[in-house]
């Protein structure tokens, strides 16, 4: 019996290890502090203004954000842009009309352009995609206690490149540390003040990744306050129920439980 126990035991201990080598061709990610983490935590509406200027001027070149209608810039808990900037922000964009066929102006009732003639993927989701399973093990337990998830990945892939590229078949790949595998074939897209931002903001490559991942998990999850503040009042209702119920329960069963006392 001994024996068998002794031999489950080591058997998963080399698989555990085996799990440890595969987790290593995992990418690395940074933990960063962004304002929407916890549970009250909120997007900055700047921070979030200053990552659409990345993303319209760095990022839209290769990518596209098709799932996202222009027009939601303008919402409370959002970028929160004036209507009118809403309006000259879309009219940069060329869509096509559904109705007509032709190309006009985009106008905030459009969604943002897809864009795919870099083979880059769209990145509408992609913070909610890659929100992964970070941690020991791909266990997801750094982002259960630590909030690590999609835009701190990122993140970590904006600043994550080592500088090292290399050609394959005709293609040339950049060595990336937070990229499962290692290699991207994106090329580092931000470099030291590459943008100018309205406020001020050091746009260095680090606050530039920060600000671009913020603004793109909002355009992934628009409605993560309202999701918290939901969650948060049905946690608060569970706790008074519970209190109820337990209540009622002791003065149901109070005059039962006072005989057997006595018995
Ligand atoms: C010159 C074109 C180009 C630009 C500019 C560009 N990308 Fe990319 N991006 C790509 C390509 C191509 C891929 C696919 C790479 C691959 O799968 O190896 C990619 C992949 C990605 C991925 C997905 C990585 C994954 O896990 O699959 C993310 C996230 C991303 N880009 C974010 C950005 C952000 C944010 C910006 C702006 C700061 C940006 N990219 C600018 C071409 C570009």
């Amino acid at each position: 019996m001994f024996r068998n126990i002794a031999l489950i035991a080591a058997s998963a201990l080399t698989l555990t290890a085996g799990g440890a080598l595969a987790a290593g061709s995992e990418g690395h990610v940074e933990d960063v502090a962004f304002s929407f983490e916890g549970p009250f935590g909120k997007f900055d509406q700047f921070q979030l203004q200053r990552g659409l200027q990345v993303y319209t001027e760095v990022c839209s070149g290769c990518h596209g954000l098709k799932y996202v209608p222009i027009r939601t810039l303008s919402d409370e808990g959002g970028p929160g842009l004036p209507e009118d900037q809403v309006r000259a922000y879309a009219k940069q964009f060329t869509v096509t009309d559904k109705e007509t066929g032709e190309d006009r102006e985009a106008v905030p009732a459009d969604n943002f352009p897809a864009n795919t003639g870099a083979g880059a993927p769209d990145l509408s989701l992609m913070a909610k995609a890659r929100a992964g399973f970070h941690g020991p093990y791909g266990t997801g337990i750094n982002q259960l206690f630590r909030g690590m998830g999609g835009p701190e990945y990122i993140y970590s892939l904006l600043t994550g490149y080592t500088g090292e590229e290399k050609e394959e078949f005709g293609s040339y790949f950049y060595e990336n540390k937070a990229f499962p595998g290692g290699w991207i074939a994106m090329a580092p897209p931000l470099s030291d003040d590459q943008v100018t931002y309205a406020d001020g903001h050091p746009a260095t490559v680090h606050h530039m990744a920060e600000d671009v991942a913020a603004f793109l998990m909002w355009a992934a999850e628009p409605k993560l306050m309202d999701r918290k503040s939901a969650g948060f009042v049905s946690v608060l209702f569970l706790i008074l129920l519970s209190t109820l119920l337990y209540l009622t329960n002791k003065r149901i069963w109070a005059g039962v439980k006072g005989k057997q006392a006595h018995a």
